[in-house]
């Protein structure tokens, strides 16, 4: 690992403990960035797959559909990673596929049970924890990587204090980001490489077993429509496959905004 300008270090602790063979072999760490995402950009043309930036603040963290990602210092986990080709097609598949390997490696290291709410949302009893950001390069993808570690409500702007959270306000536990990443960079390693084997059928009992819209009634919201159906889940191209009163219908992209479980009270995002 290696920290910018006046705070260059080695952390040889990390380096000793991340089992990958090439992802986070090299992360950059900044105490402050304006974004992660731009730093991984501006980067890529020079660097090979596996790269990892890690900030510790971002000024102007973003998220999904232009949104803002709150990412003040020292509460959450901030990183881009860079993928360069060979990769698996569709592109969008590597959103869900980090998203698995996320909730699994906070499930590793937290100890409780995350899901998952397509495409990307990682989250805890039902409350947003983390998201991850696609972007396409030439040659590759940036994966952007944001989980809310220690945050606390009382921190938190009012357009997300209704519907995201974070793992210490869910479960009360102080996580190490350090040790978090390492888990992640581990878990989703193997992810990459099989889905590159396997395709995204490999991932489904994986993705299923966490979907919490899975089989529900879904209010979605796909640029300015609202689609109604039923969710069957991601199909093996990534899109949703939502059974609505017109038909099978394959969601590329939108955002799910209100879920219902049969005999469950209605969710909402
Ligand atoms: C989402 O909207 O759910 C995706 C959020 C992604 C946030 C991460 S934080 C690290 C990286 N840098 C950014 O500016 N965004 C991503």
């Amino acid at each position: 690992m290696r920290e910018d300008n006046k705070n260059r270090g080695k952390d040889i602790h990390f380096a000793r403990s991340l089992a990958t063979k090439w992802l986070g072999q090299r992360i950059i760490f900044f105490r402050e960035v304006a974004s992660t995402q731009d730093e991984a950009r501006r980067l890529f043309p020079c660097t090979p797959s596996g790269l990892v930036i890690w900030a510790d603040r971002q000024k102007a963290g973003r998220g999904r559909l232009s949104r803002k990602w709150f990412s003040p210092r020292g509460s959450g986990l901030y990183f881009s990673l860079i993928l360069k080709e060979p990769l698996f097609r569709p592109l969008p598949l590597y959103g869900l596929i980090t998203a698995i390997g996320v909730a699994e490696a906070l499930e590793k290291e937290v100890g409780v049970s995350f899901q998952l709410k397509w495409p990307n949302d990682v989250l805890l009893n039902g409350r947003k924890v983390g998201g991850i950001l696609l972007e396409a390069q030439k040659g590759g993808i940036i994966v952007g990587v944001g989980i809310n570690v220690g945050l606390q409500r009382k921190e938190m702007p009012p357009e997300i204090k209704e519907k995201a959270s974070s793992i210490f306000q869910e479960t009360g536990l102080a996580i190490s980001r350090a040790r978090l990443l390492r888990t992640i960079l581990n878990h989703l390693e193997e992810a990459y490489e099989l889905l590159l084997e396997m395709g995204f059928e490999a991932f489904l009992p994986r993705w299923q077993k966490r979907d919490v819209a899975f089989l529900a009634r879904v209010i979605l919201r796909r640029g300015d429509e609202v689609v109604k159906g039923l969710a069957l889940g991601p199909a093996s191209d990534g899109t949703l496959l939502l059974k609505t009163d017109s038909g099978l219908v394959h969601v590329h992209s939108g955002e799910i905004l209100l879920w219902e479980i049969p005999g469950w009270e209605n969710q909402a995002a």
